[in-house]
């Protein structure tokens, strides 16, 4: 898929998904989140950037890690989410916040600005994920610090057929590397091709917790990447691509709902210089 394509439908597919985001991940994505603002190792007083903010589930920590006086750039490629995280995050203490459009692959700041930048479930999105890498060791002071969150192997989550299941029912691909940096040791390869060293990462299991069907359905096609794809099915096809997605995530049934298996990965590293 073309890049600039790629980014299109990302832009525009989390504006159709922000309304249903909270709903459908908030709870599932906390444990992810709680490891990111762990491993980043915040600081009172410390200045942060943060891309793909979303709703900005991860900012609210960040704004609670760096009081008083931490400074907070928050970004993302949608302004439906942004828009939502500017309504949402609650700031308190003397903590300065910033909301701001920006693609995490080409950051619209100047060098050496920021003590961490730190994504959570963003990278999988970006088109070239060691160009928005490369990006955050630029903005870095020297011996800052990196912190990210994706998701890990493509055989530990469970409702990983979303997207064949969106993607044959459509002309191109939603997500076509979703889970490239997630697969053994690529996301260390890329924080090292970024530049970056002491690199350390993290994979845990985890589980999503779905209580009825319609909720893990929502969650797939309506609060996602694919959302955007999802729109433009007629009803018929919309009642295809849910029939066989809950096929795909029958064997994780547990009563009315689901309890789908996933994998998350956390990691770190330092700007040597
Ligand atoms: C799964 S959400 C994560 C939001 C938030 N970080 C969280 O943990 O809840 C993914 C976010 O990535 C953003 N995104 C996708 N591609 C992007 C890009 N190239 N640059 C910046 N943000 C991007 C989307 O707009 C969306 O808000």
């Amino acid at each position: 898929m073309h890049p600039d394509l790629q980014r299109r439908v990302q832009r525009y597919g989390w504006d159709k998904a922000s309304d249903y985001y909270e709903n459908s991940w908030k709870e599932q994505l906390k444990p992810a989140q709680e490891k990111l603002i762990e491993f980043a190792e915040l600081k009172p007083g410390e200045k942060i950037l943060e891309t793909a903010c979303g709703t900005g589930l991860v900012t609210q920590r960040i704004v609670e890690a760096v009081q008083p006086k931490g400074e907070i750039l928050a970004t993302d490629l949608s302004e439906n989410m942004l828009k939502l995280a500017e309504e949402r995050v609650n700031v308190n203490g003397d903590v300065r916040i910033q909301f701001k459009w920006m693609d995490a692959e080409d950051l619209d700041l100047d060098d050496q600005l920021f003590d961490v930048t730190l994504s959570g479930l963003g990278l999988m999105y970006v088109p070239d994920p060691v160009q928005s890498l490369k990006e955050k060791y630029r903005v870095l002071k020297p011996k800052g610090r990196v912190a990210l969150a994706i998701w890990g192997e493509r055989k530990q989550c469970g409702w990983a057929d979303i997207f064949p299941i969106v993607d044959k029912r459509v002309e191109t691909d939603v997500c076509p590397m979703f889970f490239q940096q997630g697969t053994g040791e690529t996301l260390a390869y890329s924080l090292k091709n970024a530049g970056f060293s002491d690199i350390e990462t993290e994979r845990f299991s985890t589980v999503l917790n779905y209580p009825t069907e319609e909720m893990a359905v929502m969650a797939a096609f309506a609060g996602g990447p694919v959302a955007l794809a999802y729109r433009k099915f007629d009803d018929e096809v919309k009642k295809q691509a849910h029939k066989e997605y809950l096929d795909s995530i029958a064997p994780y049934r547990k009563g009315e709902g689901f309890e789908i298996p996933g994998e998350f990965l956390v990691a770190r590293a330092v700007k040597s210089e």
